[in-house]
């Protein structure tokens, strides 16, 4: 493993990967693709940009062209697909950019590593490839579906994807797994919870409700405010999938989680807390069509046989991210502006009126 093309890596995760391989493997060149959508943002890299090991170029991994030239310029051996549209809000609004980025683009990326890794790419029979590659695709728990009041997510559950958002990262996921099955190819696919931490775009739960809180803006609470979600911090996701890339089985899934479930309202009521705001900010607003009730991640296959295990625990993860918020207003600000602020008053605009229809339901 030398040549490392990431994939979204302007993203909240995959920013947040490239730094961590720059760091602990200064010999690894990291080539970071992405075609920075409303949620890439190269002001996140601004730490590595300079790196010599590191390397950016704005393409869109549906670019089958492009994505040839890169392979074949720095020899790519080692792909890790972190691009994708990635909020299920939107997908709901647009499903068909979600498909088309996700499940597409993954398949295009897989086509043009299959061609420049096979031993024989001219051979549709050859399962063999060079020594050293691997394509590591990064996907979701949601992909499993929604869970009762018990149970966990273990990776040999079949896959029951309730939104247009988890239904185009199980059908990657699929097409991953067609390419290890059909043609052989080195595979590893990663299930996580939901992440948190520094440099996650401001329409997702956490950097939301601590933006709105901040401005005493009302925060919107889907439904009752009791789904459940398994919380991971970025930075335990990305050793994870630094885990797997390194000592995972070829064709083998690994869930990555923290152990960590909490309703929502528990995570909005903490945000109001230690930023010393008042809970009559919440606001109930209609709930997200299809929305999953629970998830919770078993992450006993990745803990016992590869020897992971998470750092963070959720109280110091929170404190850790809010205080970065606090310190990073500059940040949010400049995100907090053009199409995210049309989204959010799209999204919002009606919530007092959607609050009187849940108040009227109770
Ligand atoms: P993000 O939306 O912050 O980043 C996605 C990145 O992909 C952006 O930089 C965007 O510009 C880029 N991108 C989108 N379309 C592209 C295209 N066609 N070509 C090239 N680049 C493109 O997402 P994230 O939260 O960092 O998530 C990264 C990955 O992890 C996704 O695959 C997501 O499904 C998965 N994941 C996320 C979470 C989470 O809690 N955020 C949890 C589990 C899995
Ligand atoms: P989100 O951050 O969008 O992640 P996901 O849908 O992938 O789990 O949402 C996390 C939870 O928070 C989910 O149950 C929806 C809920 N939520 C709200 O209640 N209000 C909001 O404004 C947002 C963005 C999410």
């Amino acid at each position: 493993m030398e040549n490392i093309l990431v994939t979204g890596g302007a993203g909240f995760i995959g920013s947040s990967f490239v730094k961590l391989m720059l760091d602990l493997h200064p010999d690894y060149k990291i080539i970071n693709i992405d075609v920075l959508t409303y949620a890439g943002n190269l002001e996140t890299l601004k730490t590595v940009s300079d790196n010599p090991n590191y390397i950016f170029i704005k393409v869109d991994i549906r670019d089958r062209e492009k994505v040839d030239e890169i392979f074949s310029t720095y020899k790519i051996d080692t792909v890790v697909n972190f691009a994708a549209e990635s909020h299920v809000d939107r997908s709901i609004e647009e499903p068909e950019i979600f498909l088309s980025t996700n499940v597409i683009g993954t398949q295009v990326l897989l086509d043009v590593a299959k061609k420049h890794w096979k031993v024989n790419p001219e051979d549709k029979y050859c399962r063999e490839y060079k020594s050293g590659v691997k394509f590591l695709q990064v996907s979701t728990d949601e992909v499993y579906g929604s869970l009762g009041k018990t149970g966990m997510f273990v990776e040999t559950m079949s896959l029951m994807p309730n939104s247009p958002y988890s239904a185009s990262k199980a059908s990657a996921d699929m097409v991953v797994r067609a390419y290890h099955e059909t043609f052989g190819m080195p595979i590893n696919i990663t299930r996580c919870s939901n992440n948190y931490g520094p440099y996650q775009f401001p329409e997702k739960l956490i950097p939301l409700m601590i933006n709105s809180c901040l401005k005493e803006k009302k925060l919107p609470v889907y439904g009752d405010g009791m789904q459940i979600r398994d919380w991971l911090h970025v930075s335990d996701h990305c050793t994870g999938i630094d885990t797997v890339l390194h000592k995972g089985r070829d064709g083998e899934i690994y869930n990555i989680g923290g152990n960590n479930e909490k309703a929502n309202i528990e995570i909005v009521k903490l945000i109001i807390k230690t930023l010393g705001k008042s809970e009559n900010l919440i606001t109930y607003v209609k709930d997200r069509p299809g929305h999953d009730r629970r998830y919770a991640i078993d992450n006993t296959k990745i803990t016992t046989e590869l020897g992971w295990n998470p750092k963070y625990n959720f109280d110091q993860g929170m404190k850790d991210t809010l205080s970065w918020y606090l310190n990073n207003t500059e940040w949010i600000e400049n995100i907090v502006s053009g199409d995210y602020t049309k989204y959010y008053e799209k999204m919002y605009a009606n919530s007092s009126e959607k609050n009187n229809e849940i108040d009227n339901q109770k």
